[in-house]
Order: C-alpha cells, then sequence, then structure tokens
C-alpha cells in the first residue's frame, strides 16, 4: 500500500489526525496492533475542555458529546473537610465537559467507519523504518501475512509505549522526565452521583477524586502506593478509605454500591523532543504523558494532532516538508503549560510519604490561599478548562 500520511496508533490522536486530514483530501492509513474492542474497553479519563468538545463537533466527527455528554461549569476543591466552588463559568468563561474517553473513541472509530477511512485494528509486529527517507510501516495480519505501508510522511501517535518515538536518534533527540511517589487505585461504581460536579480532594489521608460516567455509574480514584494491588482493597475497605478522605465539618457522605473495576494507574511526566525528525511526526503520548490529575492527557493530544493536521496540509499541498517545521514549537508550548498545571495539581492536591506535620499545613495553606484569592481561582479555571490554540 501506498498512503499520504502513515499513522501508527489508532487511539485518539491517531483517528482524530486522519480525520482532519481526510477533510483536508489528504489520504491516510492507521494501524494499531489493539483490536477496536480492547481499545474501547479501556476506561480512561473523563474530562474534555471546551476547544476539544469544539474540535469534536466543528470538523464534524460527531456532536454526542452535547446531547450524552454533561457540561460542568466549575469543580469543588475540598480541603480541610470543607468544599469550594471553582466556577470556571464566571472566572474564565468557560465549562468542561464530562465525556469518557472511551466515548470520544467511539465518535471518532465510527466517523472513520462512516467516511472510509483506512484505519487497520489489531495488526501485530509493527515496525517503522526510515524516517528521514521514505518512511514504511510493516505489519502482520492475524494469518501472519507481512503488510507494508508505504508513506511520505509517518505520524507517531502510538501511546506511551511508543515505538515510533525511539526512530529519533538519541543524539538528536531530549527526554524529560519526573516520577512520583503514588499513583490512583481508580474505581467503577454502580451508585447515583454524590455531587453535582466533579470534587477533588485533599485530605491527610490523601488526595481522592469523585468523578461521574454515567447517572447510575461513577468514577473515583484514591490516592495510592504504586505497589499497591487492587485484590488486597476489599469494596468495604475502598468505601471506607474514600469515605474518611472526604469527610467533613458539613457531614458530607458518598453514596456507595457495588464496584465493579479496580485498577491502578502509574504516574508520571514526560517529554521528548523535538517532536519532528526528517518525516517522522509525534503527538500525543508517544510524545508527552502527563499525571491524570486534572485530566489533560486526551485534551493534549487532541490539541496537538489539531497543529500536527494544519502543517501536515501545508506540507502536503505544496511537496514541503519544511512547512513541518513549526510544529514542535507550537505543541510544545502547551505540552509546557499543560505539564506544569498536571504537576501543580498534583503536588498541591497528593500526600507525600513521609510528609511531615510542616508540609501538611503548608499544603493547606496554599489551598487555603488559592481558594481565597480570585486571581488564584481564575489561574485555576484557566488552566482546567484550557489555554487558547497557538
Ligand atoms: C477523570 C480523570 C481525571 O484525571 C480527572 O482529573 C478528572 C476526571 C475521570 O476519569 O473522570
Amino acid at each position: 500500500t501506498r498512503t499520504t500520511v502513515g499513522i501508527v496508533g489508532a487511539g485518539p490522536a491517531g483517528l482524530m489526525l486522519s480525520h482532519l486530514l481526510a477533510r483536508a483530501g489528504i489520504d491516510t492509513v492507521a494501524v494499531d496492533h489493539r483490536t477496536r474492542h480492547e481499545i474501547e474497553t479501556t476506561h480512561r479519563a473523563g474530562i474534555l475542555e471546551r476547544d476539544s468538545v469544539r474540535l469534536l463537533v466543528d470538523a464534524g466527527v460527531s456532536s454526542r458529546v452535547l446531547t450524552d455528554g454533561h457540561e460542568h461549569r466549575g469543580i469543588d476543591l475540598r480541603f480541610g473537610g470543607e468544599s469550594h466552588r471553582i466556577d470556571f463559568q464566571g472566572l474564565a468563561g468557560a465549562s468542561t465537559w464530562l465525556y469518557p474517553q472511551t466515548d470520544v473513541f467511539t465518535d471518532l472509530a465510527d466517523a472513520r467507519a462512516r467516511d472510509g477511512g483506512d484505519v487497520r485494528f489489531g495488526v501485530r509486529g509493527t515496525t517503522v523504518a526510515d524516517v528521514t527517507g521514505s518512511p514504511f510501516i510493516r505489519y502482520a495480519d492475524d494469518r501472519g501475512t507481512v503488510h507494508e505501508i508505504s508513506c511520505d510522511y509517518l505520524v507517531g501517535a502510538d501511546g506511551s509505549r511508543s515505538i515510533c518515538r525511539h526512530e529519533v536518534p538519541d543524539a538528536v533527540r531530549r527526554r524529560h522526565h519526573r516520577e512520583y511517589p503514588y499513583a490512583w487505585f481508580g474505581i467503577l461504581c454502580r451508585a447515583p452521583a454524590s455531587a453535582p460536579e466533579l470534587i477533588y480532594t485533599r485530605s491527610d489521608r490523601g488526595f481522592a477524586l469523585i468523578s461521574q460516567r454515567t447517572e447510575a455509574v461513577q468514577r473515583m480514584y484514591l490516592q495510592c502506593d504504586p505497589s499497591t494491588d487492587p485484590a488486597d482493597w476489599s469494596d468495604d475497605r475502598i468505601w471506607s478509605e474514600l469515605q474518611a478522605r472526604l469527610a467533613g465539618t458539613d457531614g458530607f457522605r458518598l453514596h456507595e454500591g457495588p464496584i465493579f473495576d479496580k485498577t491502578v494507574l502509574p504516574f508520571r511526566s514526560f517529554v521528548q523532543e523535538p517532536l519532528r525528525h526528517g518525516r517522522l511526526l509525534l503527538a500525543g503520548d508517544a510524545a508527552h504523558t502527563v499525571p491524570p490529575t486534572g485530566a489533560k492527557g486526551l485534551n493534549l493530544a487532541l490539541a496537538d494532532v489539531r497543529v500536527l493536521a494544519e502543517v501536515l496540509e501545508l506540507a502536503v499541498r505544496h511537496d514541503d516538508p519544511d512547512a513541518l517545521d513549526g510544529y514542535t514549537r507550537r505543541a510544545l508550548t502547551r505540552v509546557w503549560k499543560a505539564q506544569h498545571f498536571s504537576y501543580w495539581m498534583t503536588t498541591m492536591l497528593h500526600v507525600p510519604p513521609g510528609a511531615d506535620a510542616f508540609d501538611l499545613r503548608r499544603q493547606e495553606g496554599e489551598l487555603a490561599m488559592l481558594v481565597a484569592s480570585e486571581s488564584g481561582r481564575r489561574y485555576l479555571a484557566e488552566g482546567y478548562t484550557g489555554w487558547p490554540a497557538v
């Protein structure tokens, strides 16, 4: 096969890029080693920034987010046993939408199928090569037949375990890392929502996040040790820990229900630059990872591919790879804002192991200072709802 843009990874980043390029008349082939079913059933984050919602709707992917998603006009920050509302609309003139990443993926996969896009799920043994010359993707189908896709440009949208990012030679790439001494224990449960919006809670016992999925299913996370085995946690133990972290002077109680999914999510900050090497371009988690606090990962991936579609269109139209030059700078400007925002939200709300009384009271001081200041609340609201496109 020959195509203009070969895309490794058919998650939200790869599929959105394929969709945007198709609208510009540019053909793509996207491959993914996972099956569509595997991607659709892997729980990820649930919050979209305003511009991510606009992109889905305005680019003609689907308007289901507007009917099935839920607009959230703020969040609650809870600490010292009290909730403080951060009013996104009042402070930043923007909302976020509760709309799970699995639904974003389904909408994109349906749109690609509807529009005749070439997306190949469940491929085996993917390799890529010759990214500074004539790039190609090679893989085997489930009968073991080897396929080769040669392309003018190759995009690595293949997630945090990217194979594509290793095609950038050591001599030209830089990698930035940060590890954290905690992880999230994520659960799904059958219960009604405990609050109209999300609650980000800091307590001396650690962080907890009360999120939602549907009227009958809720998503919650609690800070845990990275070595935690979900099997060691009974439903009772989870509920009593969550209730203890949320407890306060207002008598707040979570609605409990049967827990049907328990997973431990790793925490990491990572950036590899540059995002372009020759005819290879990296987007989404292949290029950068953020810790989950603040739900920036998916939004960042969508922001990457919006810029990438624009520069690729120029490069293809004028047969000029130099049009790709600005991609790294434009994308990384937002990436580092999101890196800071995610790091800040994480370190402000999680209790590091071994924290002493000074550390704990200082954290509460930071939160008290933040919510008491309109500028502080606006800073959080602007970061959470997302920065304007560059
Ligand atoms: C969810 C995940 C996040 O990381 C976050 O900050 C908010 C919500 C979620 O899965 O619902």
